[in-house]
């Protein structure tokens, strides 16, 4: 997976001098009050690292790459598209973490959250349903706390919110090679996209109609050079997600 980061990074870097105005995450705007209140930012030490979604009272489902120190203070925070406003905002401690088994692995992660008051957490979004697929040309979006300059590191406090356009893995692969199959993509050149997610985004979900599709993969550069941005399918880890889910532990 790093190899395809790198190309990726190599490919984005080449088209960078095509890039007038390196700017925005996304080129959002701010998520309208409540409207995704399952976002979680997963934080260390009260800094946020990367975006997530809560899928049931126990588990938030996060990019395979969130990296944390051992002994730092990990937590989930959600509830609020503020991450500085006290008020709706809830703060959950990670028991643990967990990656799906080899096989049928890939890049993302659960995180097992312990709720004193679970009735309290913000309702869960759902998973796509591996039915229906997500068509060409869907009109979906992306979210996340992550900073919109390639020189800025620091994350928002304002929760940012992107439209995006899914496109074939066909078209997706013609523009990035080395592909992975369980891919969905958004944006790239035969879309009207102007934003995306970058950096501190990953992990972050794709939402169409209201239903969880994709996770953010990680994408280090934020000048949206018009090359597509990646997610992981869902529907492909929608059952292992759900048994987890049904028996409230990570299953190996
Ligand atoms: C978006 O949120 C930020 C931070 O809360 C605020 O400063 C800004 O004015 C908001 N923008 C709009 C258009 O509401
Ligand atoms: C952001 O959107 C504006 C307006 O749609 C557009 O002019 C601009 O080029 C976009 N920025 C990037 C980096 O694509």
């Amino acid at each position: 997976m790093r190899g395809l980061y790198k190309l990726l990074l190599l490919f984005l870097l080449a088209c960078q001098d095509q890039n007038v105005l390196g700017s925005t995450i996304i080129n959002g705007t701010n998520a309208t009050d409540n409207s995704m209140k399952y976002m979680v930012s997963v934080q260390e030490d009260g800094e946020h690292k990367c975006g997530g979604f809560l899928v049931s009272k126990h588990f938030v489902v996060t990019h395979g790459g969130c990296k944390f120190d051992e002994d730092g203070k990990i937590f989930v925070v959600l509830g609020t598209h503020v991450l500085s406003k006290p008020g709706s905002k809830i703060k959950e401690h990670i028991i643990s973490t967990c990656k799906p088994p080899p096989g049928i692995g890939t890049d993302f992660m659960l995180i097992e959250i312990n709720s004193k008051k679970p009735e309290n957490l913000p309702k869960e979004i759902q998973l796509q349903d591996p039915e229906t697929d997500v068509k060409e040309n869907e009109k979906c979006q992306v979210a996340g706390w992550g900073p919109v300059k390639n020189d800025d590191n620091d994350p928002l406090d304002q929760l940012r919110v992107a439209d995006v356009t899914v496109i074939s893995p066909k078209a997706c692969k013609v523009q990035i090679p080395g592909l992975r199959a369980n891919a969905i993509c958004t944006g790239g050149k035969q879309t009207t996209d102007k934003g995306g997610f970058c950096k501190s985004d990953a992990g972050g979900p794709l939402v169409c109609k209201g239903k969880a599709v994709g996770i953010a993969t990680v994408n280090e550069d934020c000048s949206f050079t018009g090359l597509p941005n990646v997610y992981i399918d869902i529907s492909k880890y929608r059952s292992w997600i759900n048994r987890c889910i049904q028996e409230k532990k990570c299953l190996k």
